[in-house]
Parts: C-alpha cells; sequence; structure tokens
C-alpha cells in the first residue's frame, strides 16, 4: 500500500528550522518523509539527516522516499524517546535542529488492520510500534471504569465519558470486546441519538484516547523534551507540531522553563538557584495552519507549531 501522508505546517516548520546546509538535523517521528525531504533538498554533502519512527511502515516508506540523499540520511525504527542514544552510536554529539511532527500518520490509519480507524472494521490494536505487546484490546478489557473514565475525559476531552467508560465494562460481561466495530457501538449507545454525530463521529474522541494512553504520547513527549533541548547545538533549533491541547501544553511549558529556568522567588533581590536559561522561544504565539491548508487538509485543523532555539 503506498505511503499517503500530507505533511502539515510544512513550509513554516522548515523555514523555522532556519536549515544550514552542513548541519546535522533529526527527524524524530520520520511519518512518510515529508518534513524529512524538505531538510534533505537544503542540505549539502557534509550536512546529515537523522530519522527516527516507532512504526517499521515509516521507516520502509521514508528509506524509498529518501533513496536520492541516502548518503547523507541515517534512518532508525526508534521512539523518539531514545534519541539521545540513537546520536551517541552514530557519535554524534550536537545537533542543529530537531522536528516533532506529533500524532498517528494518514497512512497508520488509513490501514485498516492497524486498528486506528473508527470507519473499519478492524481488531482493536492501535500500536505506533507493532513490536509492543499491549494493544488497544487490553486497555479496553483490563482497565477499570475508573481509569478508563479518566483517559477518555482528558485525553478525549469527551462529555460522554462516564457513560462510554460504564458501557465498556458493562459490555465486558459478556465476553472480550475484541474489534473496532464493537466499540464503536458500545459509544454510540452510550451517547444521546441527537449528541452522536454533534461534533464529528461518535468515537473520533474515545478513540484518539486509548491511542495516546495506548503509545504513552504524552508521557513520552514530557520526558524527552528537555533532553532534546540539550542535544542543540548553538543557535539549534527545535520544531514541534502539536495536535492535541495537552501535548500543546507541554511544549509551551517546557519551552518556557528552559528559557526562564530560574526557581527564585521574586523578591530575591538577585539569582541563587544558578539555573541558566538555555534559548528563547521563537513563538510567543504558536504558529496555526492557514485557511487554505485546512480546507485541502483536515487534518492541519488542530496543528499548533512552537519553536524553541538554544543559546
Ligand atoms: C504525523 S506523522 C509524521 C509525518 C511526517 N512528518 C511527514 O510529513 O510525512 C507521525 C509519525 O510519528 C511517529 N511517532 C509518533 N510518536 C513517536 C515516537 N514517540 N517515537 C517515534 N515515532 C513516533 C508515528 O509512528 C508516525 O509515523
Amino acid at each position: 500500500m503506498e505511503f499517503k501522508h500530507i505533511s502539515v505546517l510544512l513550509e513554516e516548520t522548515i523555514e523555522g528550522l532556519n536549515i544550514k546546509p552542513e548541519g546535522i538535523y533529526v527527524d524524530g517521528t520520520l511519518g512518510g518523509g515529508g518534513h524529512a525531504i524538505e531538510i534533505c533538498k537544503r542540505l549539502d554533502e557534509n550536512g546529515k539527516l537523522i530519522g527516527l519512527d516507532q512504526d517499521e511502515e515509516a521507516i520502509k516508506a521514508s528509506t524509498i522516499r529518501l533513496n536520492e540523499y541516502k548518503s547523507i540520511v541515517s534512518l532508525n525504527k526508534s521512539n523518539f524517546m531514545y534519541m539521545a542514544e540513537v546520536l551517541n552510536k552514530e557519535n554524534i554529539k550536537g545537533v542543529d535542529g530537531i522536528v516533532l511532527d506529533l500524532g498517528v500518520s494518514s497512512h497508520q490509519i488509513d490501514r485498516i488492520e492497524r486498528g486506528f480507524s473508527y470507519n473499519s472494521d478492524a481488531p482493536l490494536d492501535m500500536r505506533m510500534d507493532r513490536d509492543q505487546p499491549k494493544t488497544a484490546k487490553d486497555i479496553v478489557n483490563d482497565y477499570d471504569e475508573e481509569k478508563l473514565y479518566r483517559i477518555i475525559k482528558d485525553y478525549g476531552e469527551e462529555r460522554f465519558a462516564k457513560s462510554i467508560a460504564r458501557n465498556i465494562v458493562k459490555e465486558r460481561t459478556n465476553g472480550v470486546i475484541e474489534t473496532t466495530t464493537e466499540l464503536v457501538e458500545i459509544i454510540k449507545k452510550s451517547m444521546p441519538a441527537k449528541a452522536r454525530y454533534a461534533s464529528g463521529h461518535p468515537a473520533k474522541r474515545t478513540f484518539q484516547a486509548i491511542r495516546i494512553e495506548l503509545n504513552k504520547e504524552l508521557e513520552v513527549l514530557k520526558e524527552t523534551l528537555n533532553t532534546m533541548v540539550d542535544l542543540l547545538n548553538e543557535k539549534g533549533r527545535i520544531c514541534i507540531i502539536t495536535f492535541h491541547s495537552l501535548e500543546d501544553r507541554i511544549v509551551k511549558n517546557i519551552f518556557r522553563d528552559n528559557e526562564h529556568p530560574c526557581t527564585c522567588p521574586r523578591e530575591f533581590p538577585i539569582c541563587v538557584c544558578n539555573k541558566k536559561s538555555k534559548g528563547k522561544v521563537i513563538t510567543r504565539k504558536p504558529i496555526l495552519p492557514s485557511e487554505d491548508e485546512m480546507e485541502f487538509n483536515t487534518r492541519a485543523k488542530s496543528a499548533k507549531l512552537r519553536i524553541f532555539e538554544r543559546v
């Protein structure tokens, strides 16, 4: 199956990276290589692109897409939480730019058997990294009602989270919930008929929540962003595209804390904690897609780009 994915905020991200032809860049979420290829086009033979994705299919697709640049490209099937280790193996101590374009690719959603889509019948899977043993089926069948409620509410911002969680647990008494269609039916039954299609597909928010929980999307970002800032060379930049308000808040707060790390009480005349700023936030407000982009690519609608520059 051809890897189909329209890159979001492409020009803005590439411009935001301020690419030096001889620089070293990391794409931590390669996907179809849409951002990566634009970086490669701007590098010379001394430049380097390190690409990471936890999905084998993304690595395969990007290997083909970036073939023309293979002498300066190194692709790794890895979670970006291991970025420092991957760079270490390549003997790279610092980089000039890092891109993260978070979330799922359209390809992952289009591959029915991956179980990301609420529009097709498939086993409940939703793993970005298919080497990990736990799947969405484990979450749906093993989490208790309170835990299901919390993730559907927090990660899905779903109004009917309580009744969805209750009905999932109730339905489990009839046997294991195996497929996306079974889950969609439970979700639909948990909402008043009038509300079902009021804001998109009724299962959209619950599926998003389970996917975020399963792939530990927020934890990984929170735990690795500071390390990424530390990996940047002087004037190196990190560009992050988020698709969820909680994700965006993590990026905003960690960038801010790296710019203003001082923890001294306000009334102190001088800083005694000695925490030094690591750089500056380039985007006081996030960069949003243009009207044209949102019309052309519905996935872009919730996208936000934030940029940080190392001192
Ligand atoms: C939105 S797509 C990237 C699309 C890409 N920028 C392009 O233009 O083709 C996100 C990709 O990031 C990968 N991904 C998400 N979280 C990841 C993580 N923590 N580590 C590695 N890859 C991750 C997903 O598997 C997916 O392929």
